[in-house]
């Protein structure tokens, strides 16, 4: 046998061909090829491991040119997470992968020998390679890599993914967009660990910078709600002398990627198998703050306030005239210059809770305590302000700037910055800051309810275009202002129809008190039915209300925008005088609270059922808060509010309270207290602070009715006097979570889903906003399995908390709302 005298390393290599050859007949079940083997296009295809990635080769969405790429074989098939040949398409199927015997991977067609190459070198014959589970295709040379797809990322970030610098090799990892989803070459859009200064995340749009994640603060990346201890997804952050790079590990098991849209969108998806879909869990751009320096130098941008610009504390806009008219671009300028060692030097103020500015410009220091690093800033006259570098353990290591501070922004984080001003400004800052309380509040109070006053007849004015303009069915575009009248930004509504008054009341029965279902916040609400047979419900706006106007105007847009299939489709509107008719679908199974707390309709919703809707209610809100373009908080959740459609599934109604959390303004116009006890949370109902998370609380609070099916404020227990919220905690103390559980609901149950429901519903109903996770958590904890975090003593766990509420002064409220489109 003349192999026998053979080296072993060609031994092996001839026994594997062997079998290869065997293998060949079924070869798409390999994840390997070796040396001179090849993938033809349409023949063949590589599968990993697990069967979750297949690479082969692929068409884009409707073009016919042939790409080599790596896509989800298991689920989402047409997901393509990585193409190699992304600048060299092939016309025809003439394709084929080939690995040479020097570790190189190419990629020939017919008429070209290497349309495209991986360009790694290895030793001959001992070179594999092999798509992994994780979905990164990588060149062996026996055990060393050689060459990884993952080196060379797409528009697609995935677990284990790197996005940063081989400071060795000089390598940048780096998304870029597709030009379309039909042409995967390099677009316009890319995403870049910038490693100037102190590294940190920048989104290009070709030469201009879009936004930024702010720079690791040793939770979190400073400005992103995303941090460290999160359940599901661990976000890291890693500098060392041979590489600077972000990326992320999923903790459960939940299926998750980041994709750099064609169109510029950083979205995180999350694969959802029962409806077999991606969900969009996060955007990157939330809001206007996230545009990169919207407020420019030295200004502040607060998506609390309006305008959300302002200038930081000891400056005033360079260009007043072009501040007032909302072009923040040129931003702020001190007042008074910097001593630097002269007269009586220079002073530093403190800004609270904010996304640290841009870090292009910076030194760094990681062993510095924050003290050494006032002194050093001190010491140099170019610096302007400072902060640690680590936040944890009440703060490490020094972060100086030595420029104009760029992109900050108001962020509720545990994060301050340090900023350098004359001694002199110091001092007047600090006497001001005493006589503010007494002197200016007055003051405040004029200007803020003259200012209120101008908006309401903008708002009215506006209103009085709305029922002017025609409806332009036939293009499908609607637009709710005239632009050239209004400061008001709108977007273009979709299919919104315009009915008559006459098309209303006859579809209503004139209104007629048998058709009327239900008494909303605002008015009556009307069961009809339209010419075509379509069932409408019909929300007549009391004429009474005060607010009639700018609740109609506030529910038009936003409904019409807001889209989601957990979300009261709005359908159109009529306006004729004083009558303002909202027309939404008809839900056939009315209200959640209609079947809940009535003891013979609980009996029809099992289980399984309630599971769903408390998901569809998670992904309702989370849409509201996150996905939808305008950010929404509901401020009104409850039983009442979320409706069933024929097949159960939740739709949550009344946005007519809903706020847009973009540029808002909280000017004192009417005493109405907005929401509904047992639902809202503290901080809310005492010092009528609103958030995100006051929402998670009502939904923490309905998921516990949910599973109980008794109200939280109705909630009564023989031993204790607390409520619902209360028994809940006093049952999960005692490791007897399932004891809340109704009874009716023990046969059809699954006690771990039950069990994980009330544990995350607690974790939703925290004291303090912070403790709450947020509605992107909630629908993950929801989805995933992994261990919770433990929840502290819920807020409002007894029924004297609500009682000593009620004897403090209302909250005032109000209900204009500016719009900035996003
Ligand atoms: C391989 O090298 C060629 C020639 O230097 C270059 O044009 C090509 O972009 C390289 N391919 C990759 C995948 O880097
Ligand atoms: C090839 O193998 C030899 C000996 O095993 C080693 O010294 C050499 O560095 C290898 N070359 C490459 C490119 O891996
Ligand atoms: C400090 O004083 C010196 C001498 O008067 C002057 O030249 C310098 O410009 C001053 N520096 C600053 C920052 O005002
Ligand atoms: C950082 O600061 C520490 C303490 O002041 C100092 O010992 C160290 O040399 C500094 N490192 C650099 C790189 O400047």
């Amino acid at each position: 046998m003349f192999w026998i005298i053979m080296e072993d390393q060609y031994m092996h290599t001839y026994i594997i061909l062997f079998l290869l050859i065997l293998l060949s007949l079924d070869c798409t079940a390999l994840d390997t090829i070796y040396a001179n083997q090849d993938i033809k296009d349409g023949k063949a295809t590589l599968v990993s491991d697990g069967e979750t990635f297949e690479l082969g080769f692929f068409s884009p969405g409707k073009s016919n040119n042939r790409y080599l790429g790596i896509w989800y074989k298991k689920i989402s098939h047409g997901t393509v997470v990585w193409v190699a040949n992304r600048e060299q398409p092939i016309t025809d199927t003439s394709g084929m992968l080939k690995l040479s015997r020097h570790g190189n991977l190419v990629i020939r067609s017919g008429g070209n020998p290497m349309v495209w190459s991986s360009n790694s070198t290895g030793n001959n014959t001992v070179v594999v390679a092999q798509l992994l589970d994780t979905g990164n295709f990588v060149v062996w040379n026996k055990n060393k890599m050689i060459w990884q797809s993952f080196d060379y990322p797409g528009d697609t970030f995935l677990p284990g993914m790197k996005i940063g610098k081989d400071l060795v090799t000089g390598l940048q990892w780096c998304l870029t967009s597709w030009k379309s989803p039909d042409d995967p070459s390099v677009g316009e859009y890319r995403n870049i660990h910038d490693t100037n200064g102190y590294p940190q995340n920048l989104w290009w749009h070709g030469e201009i910078l879009q936004g930024r994640l702010g720079p690791w603060n040793g939770l979190g990346f400073s400005g992103s709600p995303v941090e460290k201890e999160n359940q599901i997804y661990s976000p890291e952050f890693i500098m060392n002398e041979k590489e600077i790079y972000t990326a992320y590990q999923l903790k459960s098991r939940v299926l998750q990627r980041v994709v750099l849209t064609w169109d510029g969108k950083t979205l995180i998806l999350q694969w959802i198998e029962r409806i077999k879909d991606w969900i969009v869990y996060a955007n990157a751009v939330v809001d206007i703050c996230d545009r990169f320096s919207l407020c420019g130098p030295f200004g502040i941008c607060s998506i609390n306030k309006h305008p959300p610009c302002i200038c930081m504390k000891g400056f005033e806009p360079r260009n007043r005239e072009e501040w007032e008219a909302s072009d923040w671009a040129s931003g702020c300028i001190r007042k008074k210059p910097l001593q630097c060692g002269n007269g009586s030097g220079d002073g530093f103020w403190k800004i609270a809770r904010v996304k640290v500015p841009d870090t292009r410009r910076v030194w760094y220091n990681v062993s510095m305590t924050l003290k050494e690093c006032e002194m050093t800033c001190k010491g140099s006259c170019s610096c302007t302000g400072y902060t640690s570098l680590d936040i944890r353990n009440g703060g490490s290591g020094c972060l100086l700037w030595l420029d104009e501070l760029l992109d900050t922004r108001e962020y509720e984080a545990d994060q301050d910055i340090y900023i350098r001003m004359a001694a002199s400004e110091l001092e007047g800052l600090v006497d001001s800051l005493s006589n503010f309380n007494k002197k200016k509040r007055t003051l405040i109070v004029v200007l803020l309810t003259s200012t209120a006053m101008l908006l309401l007849f903008a708002v009215a004015y506006a209103c009085r275009k709305i029922r002017k303009t025609p409806h332009m069915k036939g293009q499908g575009n609607w637009y709710a202002l005239d632009a050239k009248n209004t400061s008001l930004q709108m977007e273009q509504l979709d299919d919104l129809q315009c009915y008559s008054l006459h098309e209303v009341a006859r579809a209503t029965g004139n209104f007629s008190i048998s058709n009327k279902i239900g008494q909303g916040g605002f008015g009556p609400v009307y069961k009809g039915v339209l010419k075509d047979g379509r069932e409408i419900a019909v929300k007549r706006l009391s004429e009474t209300s005060q607010q009639g106007l700018d609740e109609f105007k506030n529910e038009v847009i936003c409904i019409a925008k807001l889209q989601h299939r957990n979300l009261v489709k709005l359908l159109g509107y009529c306006a004729h005088q004083n009558e303002l008719i909202l027309i939404y679908e008809y839900m056939t199974n009315k209200s959640l609270d209609w079947f809940l707390f009535d003891e013979t309709r609980s009996l029809m919703l099992n289980w399984p059922q309630r599971f769903k809707i408390i998901h569809g209610i998670a992904r309702g809100i989370l849409y509201l808060h996150q996905d939808s373009r305008l950010q929404v908080i509901h401020r009104d959740l409850k039983a009442a509010n979320i409706l069933l459609d024929g097949d159960m599934n939740p739709k949550i109604s009344d946005f007519g309270l809903a706020r847009n959390f973009v540029g808002h303004d909280t000017i004192t116009k009417t005493k109405k207290v907005v929401g509904t006890h047992g639902y809202i949370p503290p901080e809310y109902a005492v010092h009528g602070r609103f958030s995100i998370k006051s929402d998670v609380f009502s939904f923490g609070v309905l998921v516990l009715e949910i599973i109980c099916g008794k109200r939280n404020r109705e909630f009564f227990h023989a031993d204790h006097s607390d409520n619902l919220l209360g028994h809940a905690w006093r049952l999960y103390k005692d490791g007897r979570s399932i004891g809340l559980l109704s009874a009716s609901l023990q046969a059809s149950c699954v006690v771990s889903e039950v069990l994980r429901s009330i544990h995350i519903a607690l974790l939703c109903v925290q004291h303090h906003p912070e403790d709450r996770p947020t509605m992107w958590s909630v629908v993950l904890m929801l989805v995933g399995e992994g261990p919770l975090p433990k929840p502290k003593p819920p807020a409002f766990f007894t029924e004297e908390s609500y009682n000593e509420l009620e004897s403090l002064p209302s909250v005032d409220e109000c209900t204009i709302t500016v719009l900035y489109a996003r």
